[in-house]
Formats: structure tokens, C-alpha cells, sequence
């Protein structure tokens, strides 16, 4: 009698970048959700070195997952990251160089050339899709948000690179792919999105004093929760209407300095006020100097608070480079993704308490000063 083979329909996919914020954040739901039959995690910095929680740190031996060490910059080590016996059926690109104040060749090479070789790779693989993660900086006005098919101005290196992924994605024979333009972020593991803001707030909650920014309340800073980003790859996926499309993922605050910082004034009970024009003009001059005030201003307050609380050691900082403190709007129109594929957002607006989980999370992993959480 001929044995029936058990064919499994879930889809083989591959998480590029799985140790970082956004795709740990997928691989957590990818597993939670049981929709996958494997998954292999690839990136250049080991699961046990990532700073993960304690669920993702679970999460991470799932026996379906399998974690491969590569530098996706290097083809070679590349290539053998996409070797599989078995057929892979999607593969979700959540990683790239994405610290600031790096140079020009770095960024050309983390995001341009790591992206380029992946989607490459990808279509020998002959998979159902490829899911890139672009960037949301492509235009800097405050006057009209930003829309997809709207002519790009990218004011990041981050940016730049990334608007050459999306185009060169075109010429990939038999690629499949869609694209993802996030605004900023926000959620559980996050280090440089609004992490670097939350640590500014506790920082002044910690010298008693008024937290003071630079420009004012209206720049836009528009925002989007880690978990509809992450299901928001996977929703892509299961529609062919989305290939070769480009959508926004931002939430429906229309968050801007001023809204953001009022939540975290709240979280840490503190007040907030701008520098005002003397200051902010001064910047427009000499970024440089200004910045690196204030940033020094941050920084020894911050380690002093961790030592106080026994945090000997953390990945968080209240450093915010330079390119983030430009007075310019990340301002992107919402609908696109909604209106033509039904998806819909679970976090719509950016609340306090999904920012108290993200502290009372590092606080968990002790790497916050928990006295300075209400
Ligand atoms: N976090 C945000 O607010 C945001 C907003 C818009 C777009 N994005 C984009 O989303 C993607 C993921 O962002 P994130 O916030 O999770 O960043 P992250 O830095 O937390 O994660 C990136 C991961 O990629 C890995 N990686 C980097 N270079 C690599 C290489 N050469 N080889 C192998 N692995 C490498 C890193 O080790 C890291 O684990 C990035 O492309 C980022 O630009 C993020």
C-alpha cells in the first residue's frame, strides 16, 4: 500500500535581521500565531548577545526555528544564509545598518548592498515573496503627508539608501516583492527609535528637572506600534494584489514632538518645555555643537541613575544623533494599506501604556533604573 504523504501548507520562511527590534517582534508572532512550519533566523549578531527579553529568549528555541550566523554584506556568507535542501516560501528583510552617525560607505553598503544581495538571493530561490523594510524619512515638509507615489527628498543616510533598494528591487527578474515605509517604531525591544526619548525622560525625571527640546511641539513625528508592523508583513503576504506595491505603516495620531513628549512627561511625572528660538536658531548654525550639548548634558546623569539602581550594564542611551534632531517631519499619509488590502491597525493610537510596557520591559530585563518608573 503507497504511503500518503502529511503535506504541510503552512509556508518555510526566512527572517533576515531576526535578532533586531522589528524582527524579533515578527518571529515572536510568527511562531505565537502558528503560522509557519520552519523558520530560520539570520543575522550577524547572535540571539544570546541581542539583548532579548525573557519570552523572546524562549521564543528562540521554538524547535521550528533554526538560527544562522551570516553578514549579509558578504555574498559568500550570503549565499550560504539562503542554502536550503527545502523550499523557502517567503522571506521578511528586517535587516540593515541602522545606527546614526555612521559615514556614507557604511550605509551604502549595510543597507544597499545587504538588501540587494538578499533579494537576489531570494529570487534563485524562486520564492512566493520578498518583504523589504524601507524607510518613512523620504520627505521632510510638514504641509502635505507624504504618499506613496509622492516624489521622494530622503533627509537620512538611512533614507537614501534605502529609496535605491526600492527602485533596483524593480530590476530583480522573477522577484516578487513588497515594500514597507514604517514612520518611527515603537515597542517592546526598541533601542533607537523612541527609546533614546524615553531615556531623555527619566533622565530628567532623575535630575528633577524640566525636560527641554529643541524646535517645538508641532514637528511631526509620526508613529507606528511593532506589532502592526510585524503583522502588517505578514498580511502582505497573503494577498498577490500586494506585489510590487509600495504602502506607508503609520498609525492614526499623527504623533509630533509635542504629543510624544506629553506621554512621556506623564510616564515619568515631569514637565517639558523648547528650547524656544534662541537656542533653536543657534542649531540651525551649528548643529553639531548644539547637539553634542545637549547630548552631554544626558549622558552622565543617565549612567549616574543606573548606578544608583544596580544597572551595571545597558543598551540604552539617551544619545539622539544628530540626523534625528533636524527640524524635520516625518509626516506620512495613513489609508493606502487599509483601504486596498483590509488591514486593520490594533494599536491606532500611541497611548501611554504601550510606552509603560516598553519601560516596565527593560526595567524586567534590568537594564532601566526602576526607580524612576512610577
Ligand atoms: N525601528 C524603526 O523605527 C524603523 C523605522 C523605519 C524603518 N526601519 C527599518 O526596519 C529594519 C529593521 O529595523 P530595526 O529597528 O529592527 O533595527 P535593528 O537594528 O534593531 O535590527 C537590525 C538587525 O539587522 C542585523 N544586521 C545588520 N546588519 C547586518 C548584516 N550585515 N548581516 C546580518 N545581519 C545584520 C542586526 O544585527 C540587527 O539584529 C531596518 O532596515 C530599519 O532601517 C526601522
Amino acid at each position: 500500500m503507497m504511503e500518503t504523504v502529511k503535506v504541510d501548507q503552512k509556508p518555510r520562511v526566512i527572517v533576515l535581521g531576526g535578532c533586531g527590534f522589528i524582527g524579533r517582534n515578527l518571529v515572536e508572532y510568527l511562531l505565537d500565531k502558528e503560522l509557519v512550519s520552519y523558520i530560520r533566523v539570520v543575522d550577524k549578531v547572535p540571539p544570546q548577545t541581542a539583548w532579548l527579553n525573557e519570552h523572546h529568549q524562549k521564543i528562540f528555541e521554538h524547535p521550528l526555528l533554526e538560527f544562522r550566523s551570516a553578514n549579509l554584506i558578504n555574498s559568500v556568507s550570503c549565499k550560504s544564509a539562503f542554502a536550503s535542501d527545502q523550499p523557502i516560501n517567503i522571506v521578511f528583510n528586517c535587516a540593515g545598518e541602522t545606527k546614526y552617525g555612521q559615514t556614507d560607505p557604511v550605509y551604502k553598503e549595510g543597507i544597499h548592498k545587504l538588501s540587494i544581495n538578499c533579494a537576489q538571493e531570494t529570487a534563485k530561490l524562486h520564492a512566493d515573496r520578498y518583504v523589504e523594510i524601507s524607510s518613512g524619512h523620504l520627505s521632510s515638509s510638514d504641509k502635505i503627508p507624504h504618499k506613496e507615489d509622492d516624489s521622494v527628498d530622503p533627509w537620512t543616510f538611512i533614507a537614501k539608501y534605502k529609496i535605491q533598494v526600492e527602485h533596483d528591487l524593480s530590476n530583480i527578474p522573477g522577484l516578487k516583492y513588497t515594500i514597507l515605509r514604517p514612520a518611527v517604531v515603537y515597542g517592546p525591544g526598541d533601542r533607537n527609535s523612541l527609546a533614546p526619548r524615553l531615556v531623555v525622560g527619566a533622565v530628567y525625571k532623575h535630575i528633577g528637572e524640566m525636560m527641554k527640546l529643541l524646535w517645538g511641539p508641532d514637528l511631526r513625528m509620526n508613529t507606528v506600534h511593532v506589532r502592526d508592523v510585524v503583522r502588517a508583513m505578514w498580511h502582505v503576504t497573503s494577498r498577490s494584489d500586494t506585489i510590487g506595491q509600495t504602502y506607508n505603516l503609520v498609525d492614526e495620531s499623527n504623533s509630533t514632538q509635542g504629543s510624544i513628549s506629553a506621554i512621556i512627561s506623564e510616564l515619568f511625572n515631569i514637565n517639558h518645555d523648547y528650547w524656544g528660538t534662541a537656542l533653536s536658531t543657534l542649531a540651525k548654525a551649528d548643529m553639531t555643537t548644539v547637539v553634542e550639548e545637549v547630548n552631554d548634558k544626558h549622558m552622565s546623569p543617565w549612567a549616574d541613575a543606573c548606578n544608583k539602581d544596580g544597572v551595571e550594564n545597558s543598551p540604552l542611551s539617551p544619545y539622539i544623533d544628530k540626523e534625528l534632531l533636524y527640524n524635520k517631519h516625518l509626516y506620512l499619509q495613513p489609508g493606502k494599506l487599509s483601504s486596498t488590502t483590509d488591514f486593520t491597525y490594533l494599536y491606532p493610537k500611541l497611548i501611554k501604556e504601550s510606552l509603560k510596557e516598553v519601560v516596565d520591559d527593560y526595567v524586567a530585563m534590568k537594564i532601566f533604573p526602576h526607580s524612576l518608573v512610577l
